[in-house]
């Protein structure tokens, strides 16, 4: 009998919708004018704004984080080569239609939309039902959408990274004892929502005003950390225990940003300067670097993955210090997707870089949850 995959997923939504009893101070919500701070001072209001964000909302960058039709269709076409698949939008319903449906386990790609714990909710509701789910646990999601609390146990297992405070007030980022430049950032927060050519902060006075401006708009605590002016990588990871392995590491190109622009892979380069007709050549995969390089960024990659205790893949980014030391800068323990080459999507390019298909690398990720949960393979299933 084939194994049922339930498929958790957030669809994004086409028309306006703010769910009923959203209150405007949730962690999750900014005002407009985020998008307004961070347009190049050419750009009107909202004119710019790129694919995947909403000009008609009040958070335009709301949804930034779920996924198009194309991406859960594209998965789901993956995983029914595999086993019976069950469609189970993270919705309002979701408890109850897994408690129906009882599938032999969930593929997670929920990224949830309230609170801090949003990336948890959905194995949360999996664990609470004794349903078995793919990736991590809801204890690794949350702690790694916190970035300040992923720095301190980071920094406790010795793995690099950045020297950090966290600023829940101006008076907190008034008193920082860091040497500038620094970058300031939400601290739960992905996609590049609150990241921005202003994030990063020459004297006091910008950063003052940057953090003042993040309390105000995120309503979250800031993330204070040594400005890292080295090269920036991120690296897929799969696999679990003793058997999880880098794909190819991604390197930024930085070049490919407008004249004039920071070396900063936020907001602007993710949503505003990035579309499929004008696609932002920034990935190099494989990263054209010296191999002592490569095996001590995949070295503190694997490290970061191992102590937020991440399950099945992740991809964690990571940039060097003025030294040219990797740093750990934060951990995707759900990983972006897209499953179309054009489009920038780190995680695909990686797989197609060690040679793996779309449907290679979802059947693989499914393989490796399917071991762990059952210790047996799904692909030898279907290939008996
Ligand atoms: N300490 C730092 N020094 C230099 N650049 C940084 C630093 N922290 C973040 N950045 C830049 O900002 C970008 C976005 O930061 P970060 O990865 O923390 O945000 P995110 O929104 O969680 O990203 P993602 O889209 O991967 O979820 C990084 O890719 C990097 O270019
Ligand atoms: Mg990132």
């Amino acid at each position: 009998m084939a194994v049922r995959i339930g498929l958790a997923f957030n669809l994004k939504p086409e028309a306006p919708a703010i769910p009923a009893g959203a209150k405007s101070d949730s962690p999750s919500i900014v005002s407009p004018e985020v998008i307004t701070e961070v347009s190049s001072p050419d750009d009107p209001p909202h004119a710019a704004l790129g694919r995947a964000l909403r000009a008609d909302l009040p958070q335009p960058d709301l949804y930034a984080e779920w996924d198009e039709p194309a991406t859960i269709d594209a998965v789901a076409a993956a995983l029914a080569t595999v086993g019976e698949v069950i469609r189970l939008e993270a919705d309002e319903s979701f408890a109850e239609r897994l408690r129906a449906t009882r599938p032999d386990f969930v593929f997670n790609i929920a990224e949830g939309l309230w609170g801090p714990n949003r990336e948890g909710h959905v194995p949360a509701i999996c664990e609470f039902l004794g349903v078995p789910c793919h990736a991590s646990d809801p204890l690794a999601l949350a702690l790694s959408l916190h970035k300040g609390r992923t720095k301190e146990i980071l920094r406790q297992r010795g793995v690099p990274t950045a020297p950090f405070i966290l600023a829940r007030s101006r008076d907190d980022a008034r008193g920082v004892q860091l040497p500038f430049p620094l970058f300031a950032k939400p601290a739960f927060e992905g996609s590049g929502k609150g990241v921005s050519v202003k994030s990063l902060c020459h004297n006091r006075a910008e950063l003052v005003t940057q953090t003042d401006y993040l309390l105000e708009t995120y309503r979250q605590p800031v993330l204070v950390e040594t400005y890292l002016p080295g090269r920036e990588f991120t690296v897929a990871i799969l696999g679990n225990g003793d058997e999880a392995r880098c794909l190819p590491i991604v390197a930024m190109n930085f070049d490919t940003l407008p004249p004039g622009a920071p070396p900063i892979y936020g907001y602007e380069a993710k949503w505003l300067w990035d579309s499929l007709d004008n696609p932002l050549d920034i990935y190099e995969c494989p990263a054209d670097i010296l191999e002592g390089l490569a095996q001590e960024i995949r070295s503190a990659a694997l490290a970061a993955y191992h102590a937020l205790e991440c399950r099945d893949w992740c991809r964690v980014d990571v940039r060097c210090d003025a030294a040219g030391r990797p740093m750990v800068v934060e951990l995707n323990p759900l990983p972006g997707i897209l499953p179309d080459p054009r489009d920038n999507s780190c995680f695909p390019k990686a797989a197609r870089a060690a040679g793996m298909s779309y449907d290679d690398l979802i059947r693989a990720v499914a393989d490796i949850a399917w071991r762990r949960i059952s210790g047996r393979s799904l692909l030898e299933k279907v290939a008996s």
